[in-house]
């Protein structure tokens, strides 16, 4: 069986970076719907001229548009065919319904929530923020996003405990310690090991 991940988790908790460690261990894609927008302001598409001023700001882009650019994505022939981890999508309770409709035939496996504390998270993107100079990691503009999360995608972990797939994962500590946490619980939550994992059923 191919695993089809999502990752939840507040801005800052590790999603990128975690979700780069487990797309290449279990060899799928990783979608983050952030990298796709920022690529198309990067290359001043259509679409990211539409959303560059929402995300500089910090808000959050309509979710039709989130769900068609997703949609499309899903349906290429390598999320469709190894699975994905989707990492920033969904992030509201319509993006997660749309989702379920996307994947019907070929359903999510395991949503895993990141959890790291709000204090944490400031930390972490305002020291990003002296390294790599993203717009949206300004003071102003971190407290629109993390109010966002509280409002819009803590929501949906209820959503996902509901339908029974939802994994906490504590996100506090270094990289390495996050990422054993999470393919432990991948693996428990789901039965799927890594390819040359550690020898558990895949199925
Ligand atoms: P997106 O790019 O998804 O940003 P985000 O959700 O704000 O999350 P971040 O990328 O800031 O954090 P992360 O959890 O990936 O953490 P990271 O690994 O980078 O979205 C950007 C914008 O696009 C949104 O605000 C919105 O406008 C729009 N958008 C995207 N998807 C959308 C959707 N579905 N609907 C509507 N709008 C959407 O880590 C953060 C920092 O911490 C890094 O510097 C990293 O090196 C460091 N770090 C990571 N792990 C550790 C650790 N264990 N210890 C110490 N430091 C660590
Ligand atoms: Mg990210």
């Amino acid at each position: 069986m191919t695993i089809r991940l999502v990752l939840l988790g507040r801005q800052g908790s590790g999603k990128g970076t975690q979700g780069a460690r487990l797309a290449t261990l279990y060899a799928i894609a990783h979608i983050s719907t952030g990298e796709m927008l920022r690529n198309a302001i990067k290359h001043a598409t259509p679409v990211g001229k539409a959303v560059k001023e929402i995300i500089d700001s910090g808000g959050l882009v309509n979710d039709e548009l989130m769900a068609s650019l997703v949609q499309g994505r899903l349906g290429e022939s390598d999320a469709r065919t190894h699975g994905y981890l989707l990492d920033g999508f969904p992030r509201t309770l319509p993006q997660a319904l749309s989702l379920d409709d996307i994947a019907r035939a070929r359903p999510i496996n395991i949503v895993v929530d990141l959890e790291v504390p709000r204090e944490l998270v400031i930390e972490r993107l305002s020291a990003r923020r002296a390294a790599e100079h993203r717009a949206d990691d300004s003071p102003e503009a971190v407290e629109r996003r993390l109010a966002l999360y509280d409002e819009q995608t803590a929501p949906l972990i209820a959503h996902y405990r509901k339908k029974g797939v939802l994994a906490v994962v504590d996100g506090v500590g270094t990289p390495d310690e996050v990422f054993a946490r999470l393919t432990s619980a991948i693996v428990t939550a789901t039965g799927i090991t890594a390819p040359g994992g550690d020898g558990r059923t895949t199925r």
